[in-house]
């Protein structure tokens, strides 16, 4: 189809409130997929997305539609559904001209979907209100659209109202796509401009690329120049998704497709980066390239030491697939050999968590997440230290700078007051606080990073009911007074425990981080001392009593098998325990520190 009969779209929405299920219906009407060679969620295609119920990775699909007689290509691209994923939100939405606003017609407009608007309005996308689950009972479309009004300012008086269950409103949403959407702009004479919006790494093609045909066009076998990494390639394969993966011999401008050329890892071809022709060059890459910077960090220990190699292997394969995974190796005294490895956030670093024991079969002990700090030394370095326990000595630094984010929260007005006292608690700064409809309101606060890594967004939750919604972003360093708080088991330092927690703060959370360890940490044959230190000073202390713990006791008689069912069920508990001197301290004692009262 000509450029002027191309369309590409995403669709924004909070979670839950039915992408997943609409784009499912799209792709049923324009008979791109079968209905039985319809996965329950075709778009999300990754297990562990659809275990969470989350869209992480993003995909395209194209679409085939006639209006009045005249054949339409239409191209939907999907985008992550959370905060830690934003930045690839952002390059989904430049890789088109308009979006579908999906508000769920019983709940409201939320703060991730607000968030997303605005990126989309950023790019100066045309976006098409629609209200979902109509059909429910509780839905009150003529209130959410006056809503979406009074909070984005959104002409809504065209908004569709729809059920993607129901399959209802569909035929008149792709309508309004090609009608009210812009074509792409037709600059098929300047040299290729391609944006990359998505990769993967397959084991036996190499890395596939998602990208979007902003200027000029690309043909099967060129060589091609990546302008962010600087790497070139051939592209032994072009072809559009379908949403399978269909090759074809050219892309045109507008057009939205993949490519593979042997590449070798994710890193050589980001999201972001832009291709272009190695011969005929662009002379500038599109706008809004950016690095990922890992935000916090952790440290991944095997249980088994012997699983050393093998946790090394699987975090160079699950590099090769994402370049916002960083690590480095990390030796501790009471944990052994390991790795300090950094994500984009929090639901990152469970998602590698999950995978690398799953896929990969290692059983692993995760410490406590941490950000990013930076240390001015006494002797004028600026050090960056993502490892509580290799903070340098008082005596060595000047100052502590942390890196702090601005968080808006959405909520029913009736729980602002529980919201301002979470803000409080995590040392947070009271920005601004907006009525943005009679009975809902917007908060906004600066806090610390690391105030918010955690449990935070389970308090957001727990204290609203659910009905809150967050979004945040980073703001910059600041000067904290902050001090390291150090554990130690049975006299001796665990590293891993180490924290660094604001001045004001270090002794009720080293009172309660002893006492959570205490809960935690198995009782054994004999007393345990568990100490929570500044520098050399004790500053909290709790004591773990000794029991003899025979589990064989409970036998009666000499049921040999019965006797082995229950060692097994020991060494069972036993795994995600990791021995620090002659204490087994479980997995949870770890994350202690993450949930404390
Ligand atoms: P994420 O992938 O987590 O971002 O969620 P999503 O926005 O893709 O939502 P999804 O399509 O998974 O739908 C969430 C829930 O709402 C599912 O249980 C759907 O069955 C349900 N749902 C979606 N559309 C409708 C609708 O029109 N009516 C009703 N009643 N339920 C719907």
């Amino acid at each position: 189809v000509p450029v002027s009969n191309i369309r590409n779209f995403c669709i924004i929405a909070h979670i839950d409130h039915g992408k997943s299920t609409l784009a499912d219906k799209l792709l049923q009407l324009t008979g791109t997929v079968q209905m039985r060679e319809m996965k329950e969620q075709f778009l999300d295609n990754m297990d562990l997305e659809r275990e969470r119920g989350i869209t992480i990775k993003l995909q395209a699909a194209r679409m085939r539609y006639v209006l009045d007689n005249e054949p339409y290509c239409l191209n939907l691209i999907d985008t992550p559904g959370h905060v830690d994923f934003s930045y690839e939100v952002s390059r989904s939405l430049a890789a088109c001209e308009g979006a579908l606003l999906v508000v769920d017609a019983s709940q409201g407009v939320e703060a991730q979907t607000l968030a997303n608007v605005y990126l989309a309005l950023e790019n100066h996308l045309e976006i098409i209100p629609v209200l979902n689950k109509i059909d429910l009972p509780g839905a009150e479309p003529d209130r959410v659209a006056r809503e979406m009004e009074e909070i984005i300012g959104l002409d809504c008086s065209t908004a569709i109202q729809c059920s993607a269950k129901e399959g209802i409103g569909i035929a008149e949403i792709l309508n309004s796509i090609v009608t009210r959407i812009p074509p792409p702009n037709d600059t098929s004479q300047n040299p290729l401009r391609a944006l990359i919006f998505d990769s993967y790494y397959d084991p036996y093609r190499g890395v596939i690329v998602y990208f979007r045909v902003v200027d000029g066009s690309i043909r099967k076998g060129d060589k091609i120049y990546f302008m962010a990494s600087g790497k070139d390639y051939f592209a032994d394969e072009i072809g559009v998704l379908s949403p399978n993966q269909m090759q074809v011999d050219e892309l045109y401008v507008g057009e939205v497709g993949y490519l593979s050329a042997s590449i070798r890892s994710v890193a050589d071809a980001r999201v972001g980066d832009t291709i272009t022709h190695f011969g005929r060059r662009a002379a500038s890459s599109l706008p809004g390239y950016e690095e990922a910077t890992p935000m916090v960090f952790c440290g991944l220990f095997p249980v088994d030491a012997d699983q050393f190699p093998e946790l090394r292997d699987a975090l160079e394969k699950l590099q090769l697939n994402d370049a916002a995974l960083k690590f480095e190796p990390e030796t501790s005294s009471a944990m052994g050999f390991g790795f300090r490895c950094g994500f984009l956030g929090l639901l990152h670093m469970e998602i590698v968590q999950e995978r690398l024991e799953r896929e990969y079969n290692l059983t692993l002990i995760t410490t406590a997440p941490s950000v990013v700090y930076r240390v001015n030394c006494a002797n004028g370095d600026i050090i960056e230290c993502s490892n509580p326990s290799l903070l340098p000595e008082p005596g060595k630094r000047r100052s502590i700078e942390e890196p702090f984010v601005k968080i808006e929260m959405l909520t029913p007005k009736e729980y602002i007051g529980s919201l301002m006292e979470l803000g409080q608690e995590r040392r947070g700064e009271f920005k601004e606080m907006n009525y943005i409809t009679e009975n809902r309101a917007s908060l906004i606060y600066e806090l610390p990073l690391a105030e918010m890594v955690g449990d935070f967004f389970d308090q957001l939750k727990s204290r609203t009911k659910g009905y809150a919604s967050m979004e945040y972003s980073f703001v910059g360093y600041r000067e904290s007074d902050l001090v390291k708080l150090d554990v130690q088991i049975n006299g001796e330092p665990v590293e891993p425990l180490s924290t660094i927690v604001h001045k004001d703060k270090a002794y009720a959370v080293g009172r309660a981080l002893t006492q959570k360890l205490k809960e935690l940490i198995p009782r054994q044959m004999f007393k345990i001392p568990i100490q929570a230190c500044i520098g050399s000073k004790v500053i909290a202390s709790e004591s773990l009593s000794a029991i003899r713990k025979d589990v064989l006791s409970k036998c009666y008689g000499g049921d040999i098998s019965r006797k082995k069912k229950l060692l097994k069920k020991q060494a069972e508990g036993k795994k995600r325990m990791k021995a620090v001197g002659k204490v087994e301290v479980p997995q949870e004692a770890f994350m202690a520190v993450l949930r404390l009262e």
